[in-house]
């Protein structure tokens, strides 16, 4: 906002003289390129998301593989102990072997050894319910007492079969190889007494757990394969997506540029059909009225030629108006500075301090410039009608693929709602502005303080 007038700034600009007839494009090739390169590029994050995708399902998948081959392991562990605590164990038993008579034991571990031990079982035990082991094929553990644990415990009270890593730092494990892993399986049993016992064995769990990765193992090529012919096939799918898609847009963009093109060329034919016909055949009129004026005897009649010969006069001036908006020729010939400076020339006239600083590091594109050339007409033009300001700050800079222009003045400002009522009486300018702004992919945005100035600013993005 203006506090006070501002000196007239020279310009800083680094315009082509003719903005409107230097080439804005990139060479063919080299949007080719472009074109490839960025084809390329998002085909390869596509590829790369792909796989990233492709990396995380394979780990996921291959846990819950792996989770459910070992539990399906152990499962079979558990149904081989179950079905050797039923078939070979509870058969075998007898009251005496509880008691520990030494000719029950002996006979009890012949079919132990003959039936139950090897492959995968590695160990056996039998224990009573207060916790002393009444046979195993360890024959000093045999008498051994120890605390029943609440696994056990749990297994004498529900009867089912249960399994759990053994914790080979307890005592009564002291004869197993402590590098191992072992997994103990227990099933209730009962003695043809009715004594009830614990059936125990122990089978290595990295066999189990190597079954289990023989499980996963064999499902993991063809998923990897799956999951790779997906990414193979998505790949083609992907670049030509993308391909299809910027073939649209260049066509999109050929298009509007075509539109636009068409509609500037349209402007100036309308101009030029304007300026030759209805502006001499206006112009012509006015003369020969004023001609007619100057040489009618009947003052009244004089009169009336005069004040004809002055509207027509009027008309032209309106008319040729309208062929500036139609064609601005400065800034076509000129560049952009100049025909800021030429739009601030009637503000200038009635002393209203205008200051103009442009700052463009690249040539800007004809679209752009025609769109900040209209936005200042319509900032400047509204300051001359509705703000009565003493100083006019204009302010374009251009860099880093956006220019920004700001037009303030410190004139008498408006409220939101005189602005309302404005528009309901048909007075759109900065609406036009604000539409205008956005189909050429900018904003335009408008402040304004009652008594303190206002400023209008278009920010816009340059290809
Ligand atoms: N710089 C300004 N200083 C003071 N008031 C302004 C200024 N710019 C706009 N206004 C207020 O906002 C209103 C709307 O402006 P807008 O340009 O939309 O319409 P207009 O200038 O009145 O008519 P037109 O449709 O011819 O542009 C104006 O009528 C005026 O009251
Ligand atoms: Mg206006």
């Amino acid at each position: 906002m203006l506090a006070k007038p501002h000196p007239h700034r020279a310009p800083a600009s680094r315009e082509a003289s003719n903005p409107a007839a230097a080439g804005t494009g990139p060479p063919a090739h080299r949007q080719n390129t472009r074109e490839h390169v960025s084809v390329t590029g998002a085909v390869m994050k596509f590829a790369l998301a792909g796989l990233a995708a492709v990396a995380i399902i394979s780990v996921a998948v291959l846990l819950v593989a792996r989770r459910s081959a070992t539990s399906e392991a152990i499962n079979d562990a558990r149904k081989l102990t179950a079905s050797i605590a039923a078939g070979v164990v509870e058969p075998a038993l007898s009251d005496a072997l509880v008691e520990g008579d030494p000719a029950a034991v002996a006979s009890f571990d012949a079919v132990v050894r003959d039936r139950v031990l090897g492959n995968p079982v590695v160990r056996v035990k039998i224990w009573t319910a207060d916790g002393r082991i009444v046979y195993s094929d360890e024959s000093r553990l045999i008498g051994d007492v120890y605390p029943i644990d609440d696994d056990k415990l749990a297994a004498f009270q529900d009867g089912k079969t249960r399994a759990s890593l053994s914790e080979l730092a307890a005592h009564e494990n002291r004869f197993e190889p402590q590098n191992t892993r072992l997994l103990e399986v227990y099933r209730p049993v009962v003695t043809p007494g009715g004594t009830p016992l614990m059936f125990e064995t122990y089978q290595p769990f990295d066999s189990i757990a190597s079954s289990s990765r023989a499980i996963w193992l064999r499902f993991l090529p063809a998923l990897l394969a799956g999951l790779v012919a997906l990414e193979l096939v998505h790949i083609p799918l992907a670049w030509s997506l993308a391909r299809r898609l910027q073939r649209r847009q260049a066509e999109r963009e050929r298009l509007l540029s075509h539109a636009l093109d068409a509609s500037s060329a349209e402007r100036k034919r309308i101009a030029s059909e304007l300026h030759d016909g209805a502006v001499q055949e206006l112009s012509g009129q006015a003369l020969t009225l004023a001609a007619l004026a100057r040489t009618a005897s009947d003052p009244t009649i004089a009169a009336a030629l005069d004040d004809s010969a002055r509207a027509t006069r009027r008309t032209v001036q309106e008319l040729r108006g309208m062929l500036l908006d139609l064609h601005p020729p400065t800034l076509q010939c000129s560049g952009l500075t100049p025909a800021l400076r030429d739009l601030a020339a009637p503000l200038l006239a009635h002393d209203v301090e205008v200051a103009i600083a442009t700052r463009i590091e690249a040539e800007l594109d004809p679209r752009v410039q025609s769109l900040i050339f209209r936005t200042c007409r319509e900032a400047l033009r509204n300051i001359e009608r509705h703000a009565a300001a003493t100083g006019v700050e204009i302010d374009l800079a251009a860099a880093g693929g956006t220019a920004t222009l700001t037009i303030s003045d410190n004139g008498r400002g408006f409220t939101p709602q005189a602005r309302a009522s404005r528009r309901e009486e048909g007075h759109v300018g900065l609406d036009l502005l604000t539409s205008l702004a956005e189909e050429g992919g900018g904003r335009l945005g408008v402040t304004s303080t009652p008594g303190i100035g206002t400023t209008v600013s278009l920010r816009v993005a340059t290809p």
